[in-house]
C-alpha cells in the first residue's frame, strides 16, 4: 500500500508533463536543438546557482525553463530578473558570463536586480550581434561600457542603471540608431555626453542621472525629436542650458537638477509644448524667467525651479496653466506680489512652495487654489485671508498677528529698499486686545511714538547731513511710494541705497570670487572676511564676507548708513553690496593694491629671499597725513561728525600710490551733536545699537580714535608693527619706554626710537622727531587734552614748524595758545601732558585698581566700549596710560 502511493503521484505527474509538453507544441515551441547553446546554459546554471525548480537540469530548456525564451529551437530570450540564487549560490555570486557567447541568436538578456558581479564583457559587441534588449540594472557590473557595445546594432534598450560603472560614456553607442532606452543613471561615470548622441532619432527615454558627468550639454540633443524623458541630474554639467533643447517637442519629462547649469532659461525652451514636468532646481541658474516662456506649456503639470538664482517676478503666465498642480519656486531671488484672483485659474493644484525669496505684499485668493503652501522666508505683509485654510506655511515674513515674523526693522529696510511703506503690521491702528499685557500696549505706544519721533529725526538728519565736501546724497528722501531714491529708515537706521553702489546677485559674487576658499581670501577681520575677486566688469573689488552668526546683526546696518551719507576720497571706495542672503551679507569695496599699513610698512620685495624692504619716511609722511586727513573729515567735515571706532595700522587701506584709504568702517558710529539729539537716539536704539557705550560729549568719543591714531604714528617713527592693533600689557610696557624717548628740547632723544630700518638723511630727523611729537600728543592720557584731528592734520602738514616753533620761540607760543591756532592747540595739550602727567598717573591707577568703571573711562567714546568687548582693547585706562612720569634710559634733559 505505501508503495503504491508514490507510484500513482509520478504516474499522475508524467501524464500532466506530457500534456504540458504537448500543449506547448501545439503553440509551435520546439525543445533546443544546439548542443553548443545546451551547454552554454548548463554552464550558465552551474555559475549561477540557481534554485533546481526554477531551471530543472532534466527538462529540455526551451519547454520548460522559466525566464528562457526560444525561437525554432534557438535561445532568443533569457530572463533571471527577479531569481533567486540557492544560500550557497548567493555566498559567492558568480556568472559565467563566456558562455553566452554561444548564445548567438539571443535578443534579450534581462538579469535585473540579480546580481552578476563583474565587468560587460569586450566582446559582447560582437559575439551577440541579434541582441536586442540588455536590461543589467542593479546587477552590481563594474568596470567600463565597452567601446565594442556601439556593434549591436539591433540594440533597442540598453539599461545599465544602479551599478558602479566607471569611465567614460563612449561615443561608440551614437552608432545604436535603433536604441530607445538609454539608461546610463546611478553609476559613476565621468566625462562628458557624447555630442554624436544626436544621432539617436529614435531615442525616447534618456536617463544619465546621478553620475559624475561634466561639460556642457551637446547642443545636438535637440534634434532628439522623439526623446520623450530627458534625466540628467545630479551630475556635474557645466555652461547653459541650449535653446536647442526647445527642438524637442515630444519631450513630456525634463530633469536637470543638481548640476551646475549657470545662465538664465532661454526662450527657446518653449518649444516643448508637450512637457508636462520641468525640473531645473538646484543649479546657478540666474536671470528672470521670460514672461512669453509658460504660456507655451499648455500640459505642464510639475515645475521645479527650486535654489536657484532667479530673479525678477513669476511670470502671470504660470499660474495660469490649468493643469498645474506642483510649484516649487523656493530658494530663488524672485520678488514682486502675488498676482490677484482674476486669473483664468481653475484646476486645483496640490503644492505651492515660494519659501526663501522675496516676495512682499498681501496674501491673495490665488493661494486658494493650492493644498499646501509654503510662503516661508519672504516679506508677505497684511493680515491672512480666510480662504487660505489650506496647509499654510508662514513663518518669517512681515505677516499681523502670526508668530515666527521678521523684525520691524527687516521689513522696514526691506520695504523701503523697494519704495515702499511697510505698515508697521499694523500695530498703531489697532486697539489692544484687552486681553494684552500692560507691557504690550506700552510697546504699541512706544512703536507709535517712534514713527512721530523717526520723522522728526528725519528731517533733523536731512537738514545737518550735508557734509561740507565730497557728500554724495545730499538729498536723501523721507520714507513713503519713491521709487527713485529707495531710503531706507528704521530706528536707529537710515540708509540710502541708491549711493551704495551695485547690488550684487550671489551668484554674480561667486563669479567674482571662484568660490569663498581659502585662495581668495586676504584677511579675517573682526567684522568679516575680506576676499579678492573681479567683477564681470573686470574690475578687482574686495569682498567683506560679513557672518551674522558670529557677528552682531546690525553692525553692517551701520556701515550701509555711513556709506550712503558720507563719501570722501580719504575712505575706501564701496563700489556695492549683496543682501539677499538670510545669515550671510556681502559689501564689495574697490581693491587696494598695496593692502594696509600693517602690510606695507615692510615689504618683501624679492620672492626668493626674506629680506624686507621697509617704506621711506616720505611715504610714511604722506600715509600719515593721508589718514588724518580721512580721520579729519570725520571728525569735523560732517556735518554730523562720525568717530571711526576701529583706527589701528590695519585700517589705513593703500592704494597702489600709497594714498590712503580708510577702511574698517564697521565700527564707525556718529556721535550725538548736542544733549537734545542724543537723547532722541538713545530713545530709538535697536537692541543691536544698544550696546553702544553711553554716549559722551564729542572731544572725549574722537579722543579715542586720536589716541589710537597716536600709536599708529609711533608704528610709523619707530616701525613697532602691531602697536596699534592692541592694548596689552606689553603694549603700555613699550609706550612706557617709548614716550620719554620723544622730547620737546631733545632731538637726538628721538633716534633711540626711530625704526633702525628707515634710511633718512639727517635733514630728515628733524620731520621725524615733530612727528613723534604729534604722536605723544595724541597718547595724552586725559581724552580732553588731546589735540584735535583737524590740528594734528595741519601739525603733520608742517611737520618742521611744529618743532622750530617752539624750539626758537616757546615764550610766544605759549601766549599764541590762547589764540587757539593749531600749533598752539597742540602744544597746549602738550604741555597739559607734561605737567598732568604724574597727576593723571596717579589718578588712573588707582580709579583701575579700585575695579570701578569711571566716567572717564567710560567718556572715552561711544565706540569705545563696543570695541574693547570684541578686540579684548584697553579696558583700563592704565593699560593705554604710559608709565609716566618720563623714564628714558638716557639722563633727563636738564630744563626739564
Ligand atoms: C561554444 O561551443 C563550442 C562548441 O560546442 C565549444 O567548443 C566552446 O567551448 C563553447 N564556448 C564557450 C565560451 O562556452
Ligand atoms: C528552423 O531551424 C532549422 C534548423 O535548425 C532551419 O532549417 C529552419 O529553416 C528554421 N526555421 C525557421 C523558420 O527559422
Ligand atoms: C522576467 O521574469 C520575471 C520574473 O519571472 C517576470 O516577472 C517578468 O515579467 C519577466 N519579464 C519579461 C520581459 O519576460
Ligand atoms: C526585465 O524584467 C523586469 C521584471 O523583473 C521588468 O520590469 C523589466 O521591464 C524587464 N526589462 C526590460 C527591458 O524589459
Ligand atoms: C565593431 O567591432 C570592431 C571589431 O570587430 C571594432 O573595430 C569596431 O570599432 C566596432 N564598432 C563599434 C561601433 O563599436
Ligand atoms: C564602486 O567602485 C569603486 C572602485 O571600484 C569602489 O571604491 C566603490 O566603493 C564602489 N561603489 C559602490 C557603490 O559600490
Ligand atoms: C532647433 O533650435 C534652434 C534654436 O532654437 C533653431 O534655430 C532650429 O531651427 C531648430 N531646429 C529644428 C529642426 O526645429
Ligand atoms: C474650468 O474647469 C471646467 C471643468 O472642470 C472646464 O469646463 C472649464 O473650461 C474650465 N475653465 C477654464 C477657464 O479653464
Ligand atoms: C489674531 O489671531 C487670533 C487667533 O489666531 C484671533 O483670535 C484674533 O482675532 C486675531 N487678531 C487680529 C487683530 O486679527
Amino acid at each position: 500500500m505505501d508503495r503504491c502511493k508514490p507510484t500513482a503521484v509520478a504516474a499522475l505527474l508524467f501524464v500532466l508533463a506530457l500534456l504540458f509538453e504537448q500543449s506547448c507544441q501545439q503553440q509551435g515551441a520546439l525543445p533546443l536543438t544546439s548542443p553548443a547553446e545546451r551547454l552554454a546554459l548548463i554552464r550558465i546554471r552551474s555559475s549561477l546557482g540557481l534554485r533546481a525548480k526554477e531551471w530543472p537540469i532534466k527538462s529540455d530548456p526551451c519547454l520548460s525553463w522559466r525566464g528562457i525564451g526560444c525561437r525554432n529551437g534557438t535561445v532568443i530570450q533569457i530572463n533571471i530578473s527577479g531569481f533567486k540564487r540557492t544560500r550557497i549560490g548567493s555566498h559567492k555570486p558568480q556568472f559565467a558570463v563566456h558562455a553566452l557567447a554561444n548564445l548567438t541568436h539571443l535578443e534579450s538578456f534581462n538579469a535585473s536586480f540579480f546580481a552578476l558581479p563583474g565587468k560587460i564583457p569586450d566582446w559582447f559587441g560582437q559575439k551577440l550581434g541579434s541582441l536586442q534588449v540588455l536590461d543589467l540594472r542593479s546587477c552590481f557590473v563594474v568596470g567600463a561600457i565597452p567601446w565594442n557595445l556601439g556593434n549591436l546594432s539591433s540594440l533597442s534598450t540598453l539599461i545599465l542603471s544602479r551599478n558602479n560603472l566607471t569611465g567614460t560614456i563612449p561615443s561608440s553607442l551614437s552608432y545604436l540608431l535603433k536604441l530607445s532606452i538609454l539608461d546610463l543613471s546611478q553609476n559613476s561615470l565621468t566625462g562628458s555626453i557624447p555630442p554624436s548622441f544626436a544621432s539617436l532619432h529614435d531615442l525616447s527615454i534618456m536617463d544619465i542621472s546621478s553620475n559624475y558627468l561634466s561639460g556642457s550639454i551637446p547642443l545636438g540633443i535637440g534634434n532628439l525629436s522623439n526623446l520623450q524623458q530627458m534625466n540628467f541630474s545630479r551630475n556635474k554639467l557645466t555652461s547653459s542650458i541650449p535653446a536647442q533643447i526647445g527642438n524637442l517637442t515630444s519631450l513630456v519629462d525634463l530633469d536637470l537638477s543638481s548640476n551646475h547649469l549657470r545662465s538664465s532659461l532661454p526662450l527657446g525652451l518653449r518649444g516643448m509644448r508637450s512637457l508636462q514636468k520641468m525640473v531645473l532646481a538646484s543649479n546657478v541658474l540666474v536671470g528672470v524667467l521670460p514672461d512669453d516662456l509658460f504660456p507655451a506649456f499648455t500640459r505642464l503639470e510639475f515645475v521645479d525651479l527650486s535654489q536657484n538664482g532667479l530673479v525678477g517676478s513669476i511670470p502671470n503666465a504660470l499660474w495660469s496653466i490649468s493643469s498645474l498642480r506642483f510649484v516649487d519656486v523656493s530658494g530663488n531671488k524672485f520678488t514682486g506680489t502675488l498676482p490677484n484672483n482674476s486669473l483664468s485659474a481653475n484646476a486645483t493644484a496640490a503644492a505651492l512652495n515660494l519659501s526663501n525669496n522675496m516676495y512682499y505684499g498681501g496674501l491673495t485668493p490665488i493661494l486658494g487654489r493650492f493644498r499646501s503652501v509654503d510662503l516661508s522666508n519672504n516679506y508677505f505683509e497684511g493680515k491672512v485671508p480666510d480662504y487660505t485654510e489650506s496647509n499654510i506655511s508662514l513663518s518669517t515674513n512681515c505677516i499681523q498677528n502670526v508668530t515666527k515674523q521678521r523684525t520691524l526693522a527687516e521689513c522696514t529696510l526691506f520695504y523701503s529698499s523697494k519704495g515702499l511703506t511697510f505698515d508697521n503690521f499694523g500695530i498703531p491702528s489697532e486697539a489692544p486686545s484687552r486681553k494684552s499685557h500692560k507691557r504690550t500696549i506700552i510697546l504699541a505706544a512706544v512703536l507709535g511714538g517712534v514713527g512721530l519721533l523717526l520723522l522728526l529725526l528725519l528731517l533733523l538728519l536731512l537738514l545737518l547731513c550735508t557734509c561740507k565736501r565730497g557728500f554724495t546724497n545730499q538729498r536723501s528722501n523721507g520714507v513713503g511710494p519713491i521709487p527713485t531714491t529707495a531710503v531706507l529708515s528704521s530706528p536707529g537706521v537710515s540708509i540710502n541705497f541708491l549711493s551704495l553702489g551695485e547690488a550684487f546677485t550671489y551668484p554674480q559674487l561667486l563669479l567674482a570670487i571662484g568660490d569663498f576658499g581659502g585662495g581668495s581670501l586676504i584677511k579675517q577681520g573682526h567684522s568679516g572676511d575680506l576676499f579678492k575677486g573681479t567683477v564681470e566688469s573686470g574690475i578687482p573689488v574686495m569682498i567683506k564676507r560679513i557672518s551674522l552668526n558670529s557677528v552682531k546683526k546690525g553692525s553692517y546696518l551701520h556701515e550701509l548708513e555711513f556709506f550712503s551719507k558720507v563719501s570722501h576720497p580719504r575712505l575706501v571706495p564701496l563700489l556695492g553690496h549683496c543682501l539677499e542672503n538670510e545669515n550671510e551679507k556681502y559689501l564689495v569695496y574697490k581693491y587696494m593694491p598695496n593692502r594696509d599699513l600693517s602690510s606695507s610698512l615692510f615689504r618683501k620685495t624679492n620672492p626668493d629671499d626674506d629680506s624686507l624692504q621697509s617704506l621711506d619716511w616720505i611715504t610714511r609722511l604722506k600715509i600719515a597725513i593721508g589718514a588724518a586727513e580721512g580721520l579729519s573729515y570725520l571728525h569735523h567735515e560732517c556735518a554730523i561728525p562720525f568717530v571711526h571706532g576701529d583706527v589701528q595700522a590695519s585700517s589705513i587701506l593703500l592704494d597702489d600710490k600709497f594714498e590712503v584709504r580708510l577702511g574698517s568702517l564697521s565700527e564707525v558710529c556718529a556721535h550725538e551733536v548736542d544733549t537734545h539729539q542724543s537723547v532722541i537716539n538713545r530713545f530709538l536704539q535697536l537692541p543691536q545699537t544698544s550696546e553702544r557705550g553711553p554716549s559722551g560729549s564729542q572731544t572725549s568719543t574722537s579722543a579715542y580714535d586720536i589716541f589710537c591714531f597716536g600709536k599708529v604714528l609711533l608704528e610709523l617713527v619707530t616701525g613697532k608693527l602691531g602697536i596699534s592693533a592692541s592694548n596689552d600689557l606689553s603694549v603700555k610696557d613699550w609706550l612706557g619706554q617709548t614716550l620719554p624717548c620723544i622730547n620737546t628740547n631733545n632731538k637726538e632723544l628721538v633716534t633711540k626710537i626711530v625704526d633702525p630700518s628707515l634710511i633718512y638723511h639727517e635733514d630728515l630727523l628733524e620731520e621725524i622727531w615733530a612727528v613723534a611729537i604729534v604722536a605723544r600728543s595724541c597718547l595724552n592720557p586725559k581724552p580732553s587734552r588731546r589735540p584735535l584731528m583737524r590740528h594734528i592734520l595741519k601739525a603733520l602738514e608742517n611737520p618742521l614748524k611744529v618743532v622750530r616753533e617752539e624750539d626758537t620761540d616757546s615764550a610766544r607760543l605759549r601766549t599764541t595758545s590762547s589764540r587757539g591756532s593749531w600749533n598752539a592747540a597742540l602744544f597746549g595739550s602738550w604741555r597739559h601732558s607734561l605737567s598732568d602727567a604724574a597727576a593723571a598717573a596717579a589718578h588712573m591707577t588707582s580709579s583701575a585698581t579700585a575695579g570701578g568703571t569711571s566716567d572717564r573711562l567710560k567718556s572715552l567714546g561711544t565706540c569705545y566700549s563696543e570695541g574693547s568687548e570684541q578686540n579684548g582693547r584697553v579696558d583700563r585706562l592704565s593699560e593705554i596710560l604710559p608709565e609716566l612720569p618720563d623714564a628714558c634710559d638716557i639722563e633727563r634733559d636738564d630744563k626739564d
